[in-house]
């Protein structure tokens, strides 16, 4: 038996007490936003019935009430337990901490490939000033410190506190590295003071990118770099049998989980606009073969709850999509682009 099973939607309807066929269907369009058919219902009963998994109390006609009996709570009872057991197993259901979570990305094979390349794109040299915008925990301020020593030095900003006092930390006894706690509209920083400057799935966050790449412009010098590695979530891509199920889940990470979603495929023209020469984009697609790892990094049974919040997905479609992504082979996959720029020099 499966969660959207007709029978299974029927004995968990009738989980808190007797209920006649009618008040059932109601009961089944509250948990799942849509009622059985006639047919499938009724069926449904005769199956239950018949396994004496339900009974009829005593009543009029086609209004008598029916109640679970004790092996129907049981089957219930049970099927709910492996289900959480199921879920509890592949799902992530509580929100990770957020340094944990940047940690456990950057394990990944994929985040190792992509940082490597936008440190290749980077070319930072000894005695560059080098600013990793956004800088997180850290992750990437020893790679850069040892590619700008010994003259140089990276500098990483970012606003948030815990990330900010992380990224000290891991900085901790490296000579060519800093932090600053500041936000990346408004750098406290001179004109053309950096040498390169890096953004790594931070300009998808900010509340105002062309501000954000204005700001960069006017910290970077003439004949500087700017290499951006963001995200295009709009490119997320989920193998399920019905298509409008997977768009709509889609759909709801871009218009409501990430605020810049698309910023991966607007940062060129963006870039062009604030006055940057644009020499290459590169596209990075992340492939998830296997559903824990995927869960690990889009949360997908979280997000599937805020889309049934929000109204993305019936509580139905929600339960269907997850089961089947928990039971079937699985298949994801979602493009990031590195974006590399230039400040041009004085002509
Ligand atoms: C997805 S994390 C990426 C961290 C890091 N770049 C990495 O690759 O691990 C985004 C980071 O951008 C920071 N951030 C977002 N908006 C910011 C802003 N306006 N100013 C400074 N940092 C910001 C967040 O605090 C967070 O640490």
């Amino acid at each position: 038996m499966r969660t959207n099973d007709a029978q299974m939607l029927v004995l968990s309807a009738l989980a808190d007490g007797p209920l006649h066929g009618y008040a059932v269907n109601t009961a089944i369009e509250r948990m799942t936003g849509e009622r059985l058919g006639r047919g499938s219902l009724s069926s449904a009963l005769a199956r239950l019935r018949g396994k004496g998994l339900i009974e009829y109390l005593e009543g009029e006609g086609r209004r008598r009430p029916m109640r679970l009996t004790s092996a129907g709570r049981e089957v219930l009872e049970g099927e709910l337990e492996s289900l959480a057991h199921v879920a509890g197993r592949i799902f992530e259901t509580v929100v990770p901490d957020k340094v944990a979570y940047q940690d456990r990305l950057a394990a990944t094979d994929v985040a190792h490939s992509y940082k490597q390349a936008v440190l290749d794109a980077l070319a930072v040299r000894p005695g560059h000033l080098v600013l990793d915008l956004g800088c997180g925990p850290g992750t990437d301020l020893g790679a850069l410190a040892r590619a700008a020593a010994p003259a140089g030095m990276v500098l990483g900003v970012d606003s948030d506190p815990q990330m900010t006092r992380q990224a000290l930390t891991r900085i901790a006894g490296l000579p060519h590295a800093d932090v600053l706690m500041a936000d990346v509209h408004a750098l406290p920083l001179p004109p053309c003071s950096a040498d390169r400057v890096r953004t790594d799935r931070v300009l998808q966050h900010v509340a105002d990118v062309p501000g954000v790449l204005a700001e960069t412009r006017r910290v970077l010098r003439p004949g500087g770099r700017l290499v951006m590695a963001e995200p295009d979530w709009d490119s997320l891509a989920v193998d399920h049998p019905d298509l409008d199920v997977a768009r709509a889940y889609t759909r709801h990470i871009t218009d409501r989980i990430v605020r810049n979603a698309i910023v991966g495929r607007q940062l060129p023209r963006l870039a062009e606009e604030a006055g940057f020469a644009v020499t290459s984009v590169v596209p990075v697609t992340s492939v998830f073969r296997e559903v824990h790892a995927a869960d690990q990094v889009l949360g997908l049974q979280r997000n599937t709850e805020r889309a049934v919040a929000a109204g993305y997905l019936t509580r139905r479609q929600a339960d269907g999509w997850l089961d089947h992504l928990a039971r079937s082979p699985f298949f994801a996959a979602v493009t990031l682009y590195i974006v590399t720029a230039e400040a041009p020099a004085p002509t």
